[in-house]
């Protein structure tokens, strides 16, 4: 990858503040996050945030997150903080939540998308807090992939997506998490989740005192995002439980309870931790071998099988309904 010196970033000092001056000038850098990499940009400045749709080819009507790196940061970017917010910040932050708060007049129109609400979440990734600390803004960051493929869990796969398009990559090395962060709308009473991730309902339950509901469809007052398309490589994506399929030669598949068979991609994940963080990656291996169809274990519903069931039916090209 000789054509990707210029822009990939090695995560210390001198990269950190190379990002940092990038973003201060209103360009764009792709930065790791604890889920995935986003393509960030000053989170203030409408039109470094335009630049962000540009690189992704995102529909407009598609708003993004702000990523801080401190609850004073949140303060500024909200027109009224609901009750519930401080105790699931503290319990919460930093880590894969997003919360959509009523918005301050500050945050640009594009960020939003026209909504009168705004996402925000701190990343917990040293990487990601550096750089918000660094640029001194909030960051307004989409997953760092084109609009509709996987998102990326490494600088290799922003790169490939995104290419110069990117700006800059800081390369923090694979993403723990895998999945993209939960979305709760906390606009509302009670609370809903928009998007399933890794802090789940079950754990939200605990500092709100019920489990929010998950509302899958856009038409529903579910986010925006939900009308795209989503998370889709190019193979045919097909879920099973019980045995594994009759397999032809040119299909892969992924197992969770049970050994793999032999196949053109043939893997098995150890615990939803895991099945979660390879995912992506696991889809555009797939698309690299030029498998046909890609057979994945159903994960239970429960915990972390909740997001992976969720961004599973999307890549399959299913409508999404619970
Ligand atoms: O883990 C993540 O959240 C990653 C990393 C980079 O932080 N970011 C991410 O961003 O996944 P993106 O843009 O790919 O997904 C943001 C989701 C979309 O479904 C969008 O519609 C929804 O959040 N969203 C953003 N602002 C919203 C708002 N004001 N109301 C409802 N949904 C909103
Ligand atoms: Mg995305």
């Amino acid at each position: 990858m000789t054509e990707a010196t210029g822009i990939l970033l090695p995560a210390d000092a001198v990269g950190l503040a190379r990002a940092a001056e990038i973003i201060r000038a209103g360009g764009l850098v792709a930065f790791p996050t604890e889920t995935v990499y986003g393509l960030g940009a000053d989170g203030l400045n409408g039109e470094a945030v335009a630049r962000i749709f540009a690189a992704k080819g995102r529909p407009a009507d598609n708003p993004l997150i702000l990523h801080v790196a401190s609850d004073g940061e949140l303060s500024a970017l909200v027109a009224r903080m609901p009750e519930e917010a401080a105790a699931l910040t503290a319990r919460f932050w930093p880590g894969p939540l997003t919360l959509v708060l009523p918005r301050s007049a500050r945050v640009p129109e594009n960020v939003t998308a026209g909504l009168e609400t705004v996402a925000v979440r701190m990343p917990d990734h040293p990487v990601a807090l550096a750089l918000i600390r660094a640029a001194d803004r909030p960051l307004a960051a989409p997953s760092a992939n084109r609009s509709g493929s996987p998102s990326p869990t490494t600088a290799a796969h922003v790169f490939a997506d995104l290419g110069e398009a990117a700006g800059a990559i800081l390369d923090g090395g694979a993403c723990r998490v895998g999945v993209e962060s939960t979305v709760l709308d906390l606009s509302v009473s009670p609370a809903r989740i928009l998007r399933p991730g890794a802090v789940t309902s079950e754990m939200l339950a605990e500092s709100l005192g019920y489990a929010p509901a998950w509302i899958a469809d856009a038409r529903a007052g579910g986010s925006p995002g939900l009308r795209h398309r989503h998370y889709q490589p190019r193979c045919a994506v097909v879920p099973f439980t019980g045995f594994p399929p009759e397999l032809g030669p040119e299909d892969g598949i992924v197992t969770l309870s049970q050994p793999a068979p032999a196949a053109r991609l043939s893997l098995r994940v150890r615990s939803l931790e895991e099945y979660a963080q390879r995912l992506y990656a696991i889809f555009r291996r797939a698309d690299q071998l030029h498998v046909a169809r890609l057979f994945v274990e159903r994960p239970p519903l429960h915990g972390l099988g909740a997001a992976l069931t969720d961004r599973i039916r999307r890549a399959a090209g299913r409508p999404v309904d619970g």
